[in-house]
């Protein structure tokens, strides 16, 4: 065991109030999958699952060419990466959290372990929450992100503290990205709901990890802040562009889609549209905020 890459592992004086009723709320709360959402009620697809105009084809010239029976059809499509995103994240976090529990034991504090332990249980309930949905609303698995899968499988090789940040940021994309086109009064309910179910859990999970990360950061010596920003940097700005356009939905539309997968150079002038950078700067808003704050953006 090398204790010595646990670092500082914990949070500062004044969150310890916070991270109690952190795990407090969570017992007292857990989601229960058999009644977190209404599964006896039907979905109905005419209904929109998410907002209209934040479909990632708006305002670009393909995007007048679909009928509108295709483009109902391409929001569902998109929550369905939305989902599958979550899943592929979630499923590997109890892993990765349990081994750390496993590996560092009694030096990690208790109430952190506690945590640990609380945010894998809770990761385990909504990726059987997102697997139902995708069956009731019979929508595809996506294979996701090779990037995000390649980072995805390094995490347990890598610092603790840096498994964590990672996850916060994957987590908070996913996160600000659902909510923010699902909670208006147009949007298919059970749908809403589920997200809405979910941010309840993951509020949780991002103020936790961002405690962690910002104790970490204070103590952190020159050296490993910039080892920190060399990694951080460079995934940001990879990573929220990416989040508006996934080129694998070509392959689950019921109609020939004008966009093939391999064609990256089309692909980035989607991700850098007008309206996905206007959606972009105002939903990941908290995001990019607080990576600014912590000083972990490089131009
Ligand atoms: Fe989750
Ligand atoms: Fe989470």
């Amino acid at each position: 065991m090398n204790s010595a890459e646990l670092g500082k592992f914990g949070v500062e004086p004044q969150r310890q109030r916070g991270l109690t009723k952190l795990i407090d709320t969570s017992h007292r709360r857990p989601m229960n999958l058999a009644d977190v959402l209404p599964w006896e009620n039907t979905i109905d697809k005419s209904v929109a699952p998410k907002e209209p105009t934040h479909c990632w084809l708006y305002g670009t010239s393909f995007y007048d060419n679909f009928s509108e029976q295709q483009k109902s059809e391409l929001l569902w499509l998109q929550t369905a990466r939305d989902v599958s995103m979550f899943i592929t994240l979630e499923q590997t976090l109890p892993v990765l959290y349990m081994g750390y529990i496993n590996k560092y034991g009694s030096e990690i504090p208790k109430d952190i372990t506690e945590y640990l332990m609380i945010f894998s249980k809770e990761e385990i309930v909504h990726t059987m929450m997102f697997k139902r949905y995708l069956k009731k609303a019979e929508l595809p698995m996506y294979s996701g992100d090779a990037a995000i899968k390649n980072l995805l499988g390094r995490l347990p090789d890598m610092p603790p503290i840096m498994g964590v940040l990672y996850t916060l940021i994957l987590e908070w994309v996913a996160e600000l990205g659902a909510l923010y086109s699902t909670q208006g009064d147009n949007i298919e309910p059970l749908t809403k709901k589920m997200f809405y179910e979910h941010h309840v859990d993951e509020a949780r999970h991002i103020s936790f990890g961002k405690w962690l990360c910002e104790s970490h950061i204070k103590n952190a010596s020159a050296e490993q802040r910039k080892a920190i920003i060399e990694m951080v940097s460079p995934m940001i700005k990879r990573l929220l562009p990416a989040f508006s356009y996934n080129p694998e939905i070509a392959r689950y539309t019921s109609f020939d889609f004008p966009i093939s997968p391999d064609d990256k150079e089309v692909h980035e002038a989607i991700r850098n549209s007008q309206s996905n950078q206007a959606l972009n700067e105002k939903r990941f808003a908290p995001l990019t905020r607080w990576i600014v704050e912590q000083g972990l953006y490089e131009d």
